[in-house]
């Protein structure tokens, strides 16, 4: 049984086929509306969600599934009956499970009791579904995958990690430009150098805004993410030179312009250049949609073992 943890347990050619079944998804959406017919798809949620909530149940549903909601009101998984026997049950129900936890570990224990393929809708560690949406974006954009340049700025976290391990697969330059002491977690950097030194990915973390000039997209998220209380403001002054603003996109030369939203407008990002013409924003929130109805068709069809 395949599932969706952290990307690396799919190939390039893989990753590129689902990003371009994305893409026909997009173009023609009448062809696959009986892809998941009669499929049930639980999308659990322990943390707060607009985006993927809504994309998950709206792109089940085109596909011809139903999607079952669960919110916070369960609790943190584990709590009330173990993860063991949550993920046994549901798999008796259902046809996949979609999960946005705390823990990475509680996406493992689902993965490893069920019987049903298991997709990461955000953890601590990673967030695989909005990284396959955000390269969708660049393609849309950008001819070769493999010319591009990303560079990732503010605080390194899940997204810095998938969009590491993501460009990594795909063969792209990659390069996280945070505050010294916030970078990206060190084993998770050292799994995708891993990945670059076959693909021919260039990955990179710096303190240096200037390391990236000529890069092709700027990409930011939250200084403060989900299940960390710190307040913005708190952390304002050792970020604020890392925020995605013009005169960080003339001084660099980058063109485009991703965030993978909730945006916090004045802090990571400014509203000049989220709501200016570098800002791609927007296309990659509806790229959810259409990239997660392909991880949905490509897992949720598998046989069981
Ligand atoms: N980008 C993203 O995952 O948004 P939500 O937290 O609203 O789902
Ligand atoms: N890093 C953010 C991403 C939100 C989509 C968080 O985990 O809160």
């Amino acid at each position: 049984m395949r599932h969706l943890l952290n990307t690396t347990e799919f190939s390039r050619d893989e990753v590129l086929e689902m990003i371009h079944l994305g893409m026909a998804m997009k173009a023609e959406p009448e062809k696959f509306r009986t892809t998941l017919e009669g499929k049930s798809i639980v999308t659990l949620f322990e943390k707060q969600s607009l985006r993927t909530r809504v994309t998950f149940d709206v792109g089940a549903y085109r596909l011809g599934a139903h999607a079952v909601y669960m919110d916070q009101q369960n609790g943190v998984m584990g709590q009330r009956e173990s993860i063991k026997d949550y993920a046994r049950n549901l798999s008796r129900w259902c046809d996949g499970i979609v999960a946005r936890v705390y823990d990475h570990n509680t996406l493992l224990e689902l993965s490893r009791h069920g019987s049903v393929p298991v997709i990461n809708a955000l953890c601590n560690l990673y967030h695989p579904c909005q990284v396959l949406a955000d390269y969708m974006t660049v393609m849309e954009h950008y001819d070769d995958v493999t010319k591009v340049k990303l560079a990732y700025f503010g605080d390194g976290n899940n997204m810095t990690h998938s969009l590491l391990i993501t460009g990594a697969i795909l063969g792209s330059t990659v390069t996280a430009v945070c505050p010294r002491g916030e970078g990206p977690d060190a084993a998770i950097f050292n799994i995708a150098a891993d990945i670059a030194r076959k693909s021919g990915a260039k990955l990179a973390v710096t303190d240096q805004v200037a390391d990236v000039r000529g890069f092709d997209i700027a990409y930011t998220d939250t200084w403060v993410s989900m299940g960390d209380n710190t307040p913005l403001d708190v952390v304002r002054s050792k970020f604020m030179p890392y925020q995605v603003n013009r005169q960080l996109l003339e001084d660099t030369g980058i063109r485009h312009v991703l965030h993978c939203q909730p945006a916090h407008r004045g802090y990571e990002i400014t509203d000049e250049v989220m709501d200016g013409p570098w800002s791609i924003v927007y296309d990659e929130a509806e790229n959810r949609l259409h990239a997660q109805m392909a991880v949905m068709a490509t897992l949720v069809n598998q046989k069981r073992d």
